[in-house]
């Protein structure tokens, strides 16, 4: 059977985190892999988080078999979360949820369900997130490019995007990234959001929104505005979510699939698929990290505590923002990089080609994803000189 099998290139992501995690030069700068972390390059269990699975341990009474819809109390509390507390959208029961292995799962299970309805294809901006292709074509879509970024303005090319989202018609998708686009960290204005409402209304096609980054651009409220007000204006919407981020559940695999339809009954058998589909794949999701979000949301105490470290990591995304663009200012890059304080979550763009990135890595030890995607938590006091200094020399060759 496995004769003739070949070795696989690595992962483009994952395979430079094996790279990084080897190099022992002293002046190594990791701005790849994708995960939030603290100066000393830590990512910490979330207080919340650890109360929460204490909590859950303590009540733990079975292993039994979850529910196929994911653990008690999940899909609820993920629901409130993304809708906000008195949403129409769910108080008419016509929005479900059901459990993935993160946001990863839900991908899949959406491109699953997509295809079994026969969408025609999914367009999404470029660039996106390395994974969105891999993902959505597995399941059997045709995934095309649309016009989103500029990498030589560093600004969203909303024109060329509109121009194509035009196009789309009552078989077509349009992937949309929730807060904190990825790689770009360039997010929709709430107009342009209301734009894309107003065409997609017309037009009929089905907007499937990947949030993988809730809280991490404003604030959990200001965040859900694509989800909320899509939901709100249009008859049917996907949603993917994760709670790899926003949580810090990332081994744990939590996440879901939403879909906001236009009554409970159509609700219901979305959801009958996508259960039919996670039975055909993996069954049932993991229960652990499911039970731990569930916990945080369902106590007011927990809630408030996760909030607060949420809003403590946002700041501090923030803050490596505004120190790489300072420290950029006062090197001689002038204003090249100031649009990086613009942008939302972890990730920018740096202004480069494939072979600047391979010039950073080899010379320099500064790991970087694909094009010049960067992890701003990767940016502290300690190395944003060396940072700026090298890509000084790379970027003005
Ligand atoms: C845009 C985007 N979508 C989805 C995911 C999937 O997240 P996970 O499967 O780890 O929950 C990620 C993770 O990096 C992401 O950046």
């Amino acid at each position: 059977m496995f004769a003739k099998t070949d070795l696989l290139a690595p992962d483009a992501i994952l395979g430079l985190t094996k790279l990084s995690a080897t190099d022992k030069r002293e002046e190594k700068i990791d701005l790849g892999v994708g995960v939030y972390r603290t100066e000393d390059g830590a990512t910490p269990v979330m207080g919340a988080v650890d109360l929460a699975e204490r909590a859950v341990i303590k009540k733990q009474t079975t292993k039994a078999y979850t529910p196929a819809e994911g653990a008690p109390g999940f899909c609820e509390a993920i629901l409130k979360l993304v809708f906000g507390p008195d949403s129409e959208q769910v108080a008419s029961g016509r929005t479900i949820a059901v459990q993935s292995p993160g946001g990863c799962g839900a991908l899949r299970l959406a491109g699953e369900l997509l295809a079994r309805n026969e969408a025609a294809g999914i367009s999404a901006g470029a660039p996106t997130w390395a994974n969105h292709k891999p993902l959505l074509a597995a399941a059997g879509l045709d995934v095309h490019m649309i016009p989103y970024y500029d990498v030589k303005t560093s600004m969203i090319d909303f024109d060329g995007f509109l121009a194509s989202v035009k196009k789309l018609g009552p078989t077509d998708v349009l992937l949309l990234h929730g807060a904190c686009h990825n790689p770009t960290g360039a997010d929709l204005s709430h107009e342009q959001i209301d734009a894309v409402i107003d065409i997609a209304a017309e037009r009929g096609f089905l907007p499937l929104i990947d949030t993988a980054y809730h809280g991490f651009a404003t604030d959990l409220e200001t965040d859900a505005y694509i989800v909320r007000e899509m939901t709100r204006r249009l008859p049917e919407v996907l949603i993917t979510y994760s709670c790899s981020k926003n949580f810090g559940l990332y081994r744990e695999r939590t996440g879901a699939i939403i879909f906001a339809g236009r009554n409970p009954e159509q609700a219901a058998a979305v959801q009958s698929h996508i259960i039919n589909i996670a039975r055909a794949s993996y069954s049932m999701p993991p229960a652990h990290g499911g039970a731990i979000v569930s916990e945080i949301l369902h106590s007011p105490e927990l809630t408030q505590i996760w909030r607060d470290e949420l809003t403590t990591m946002n700041q501090a995304m923030r803050n490596s923002r505004k120190l790489l663009v300072d420290a950029a200012r006062e090197s001689g890059l002038g204003n090249q990089l100031s649009y990086i304080t613009e942008q939302n979550g972890m990730f920018s763009l740096l202004p480069m080609t494939i072979e600047d990135v391979t010039v950073m890595r080899e010379e320099f030890a500064i790991y970087i994803v694909g094009a010049g995607r960067i992890n701003l938590c990767g940016v502290h006091g300690g190395n944003v000189g060396y940072l700026v200094q090298s890509l000084n020399q790379v970027l003005n060759r």
